[in-house]
């Protein structure tokens, strides 16, 4: 395997996520961010400004993945592209590696894995094939916040009083920003899809002993609960209409904006333990809410990235532009509003690149990685499961691997 002291990153996609990721990367030393791809010319062009702006490095556009991955400066790459192209793009990766046209270190994935179960092991197989490092970008793991109270809670709580309990996480904002995300076929599913990727994660991590392996606490079955409650009403399927043009059409194939999972897990001694997760496109607040909870005998931890930084007050005088400077997925700007200081940190993004590039870069495979995302695409598509049938369903059900939602594939009628 080469070995350099700074790795060259490449960047699959130009979009919401990878701004996100440039501008985590002042927290990351030693890799820079040398190359960009994407069909949109002109947001490439922009986050290559970003780059610059940002001093994270210095992006060459490149016409294709195969192109960006012959350039001998890249020596991994970041994939954050649309979930309907994951598998054509790790075809290309892979083909490009197997026919000698470049060498890659390792590669990382933005959420999900794939849009179901059949995607996801695909996307393994591939990285497996091509026998690189792979990690999988679940960014709120990574979260300052979060690390912290875990650790806090499993140090002193738990090593005195017990292990947690009872884990929850949620997820939730008033909608997504691209027009694919709106569509059951192209993002795989509606926000249990999309967002309780996260929670799963999230409660899954906090109920796990720091250090000890996945397999530790194992899942037992699944009950889960899907809805449309806003964007299904006519007044909002005509502002998905007018937003994102006829495509979006939520009087006939809407995707859900709310869904709650339940996730029964056991640890090794056979006690029971419980992951509760919600999340909706139909939350109007501030902005985008994370919180998180995490119970045990004698011991409680609570996280919210809301009350994560400070507020601010603008009177009904201060009228300005609409934006997301406070906060991500912002709602309003007037009155009493809360911002969080550097959103790129506290979402995990500059812990997540800076722990993947280290792995990268000491030639380790990461702890979390595509095997983590293949078992989050399994527990969601149970949690689908469970939804359409109305009743608990016990882990691991059959038909899982063909298995796709109605709502993906355009089909459920709520
Ligand atoms: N970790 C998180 O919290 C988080 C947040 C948002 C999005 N995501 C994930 O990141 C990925 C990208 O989402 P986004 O919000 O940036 O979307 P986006 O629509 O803002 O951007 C997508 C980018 O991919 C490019 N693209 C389109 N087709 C492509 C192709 N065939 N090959 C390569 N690039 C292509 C687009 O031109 C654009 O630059 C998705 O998988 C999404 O689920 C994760």
């Amino acid at each position: 395997m080469r070995r350099s002291r700074r790795l060259g990153v490449g960047f699959i996609g130009t979009g919401f996520i990878a701004r996100f990721h440039i501008r985590s990367w002042i927290g990351v030393r030693d890799a820079d961010i040398l190359g960009l791809y994407s069909p949109d010319t002109e947001g490439a062009v922009s986050a290559a400004a970003l780059v610059r702006e940002c001093r994270v490095g210095d992006a060459t556009l490149y016409g294709s993945i195969t192109e960006m991955i012959e350039d001998p400066a890249i020596d991994c790459l970041w994939i954050c592209s649309p979930n309907h192209v994951r598998v054509e793009n790790m075809e290309e990766i892979v083909l490009a590696l197997k026919s000698g046209k470049g060498e890659l270190v390792g590669v990382a994935c933005e959420k999900p894995l794939g849009r179901n179960v059949a995607e996801a092991k695909r996307v393994v197989e591939l990285v497996e094939e091509a026998g690189i490092l792979h990690g999988y970008l679940e960014d709120q793991l990574f979260s300052p916040s979060l690390e912290k109270g875990r650790n806090l809670v499993w140090k002193r709580g738990a090593a005195l009083s017990g292990r947690p309990y009872l884990a929850r996480a949620a997820e939730e904002h008033s909608g997504p920003h691209s027009s694919w995300f709106w569509q059951g076929e192209m993002q795989g599913g509606g926000v249990l899809n999309d967002m309780m990727c996260h929670s799963v994660e999230v409660a899954r991590f906090l109920l796990t002993e720091p250090g000890a392996p996945r397999n530790s606490i194992t899942p037992v079955k699944v009950s889960a609960q899907i809805a449309s409650l806003k964007w299904s009403r006519p007044e909002y399927v005509d502002v998905l209409r007018q937003t994102y043009g006829p495509e979006v059409d939520y009087a006939n194939k809407p995707s859900e904006d709310f869904a709650r999972a339940t996730i029964e897990y056991r640890d090794a001694d056979g006690r029971p333990l419980i992951a509760e997760t919600t999340t909706s496109w139909s939350f109007v607040g501030a902005g985008l809410r994370l919180s998180s909870e995490l119970l045990g005998p004698e011991y409680s931890l609570q996280l919210n990235s809301l009350d994560a930084g400070g507020t601010v007050f603008f009177s009904r005088r201060v009228t300005g532009k609409a934006g997301e400077d406070l906060v991500e997925k912002q709602n309003a700007e007037q009155g009493v509003m809360p911002f969080v200081g550097n959103e790129a940190s506290e979402y995990g993004y500059e812990g997540e690149n800076r722990f993947f590039i280290r792995c990268f870069l000491d030639g380790v495979q990461p702890w979390e990685d595509f095997h983590a995302g293949l078992e989050v695409t399994e527990l969601l598509m149970t949690a689908y499961m469970s939804a359409e049938q109305e009743r608990t369903i016990a882990w691991k059900p059959e038909g899982l691997e063909n298995y796709l939602p109605k709502v993906a594939q355009g089909t459920w009628r709520p």
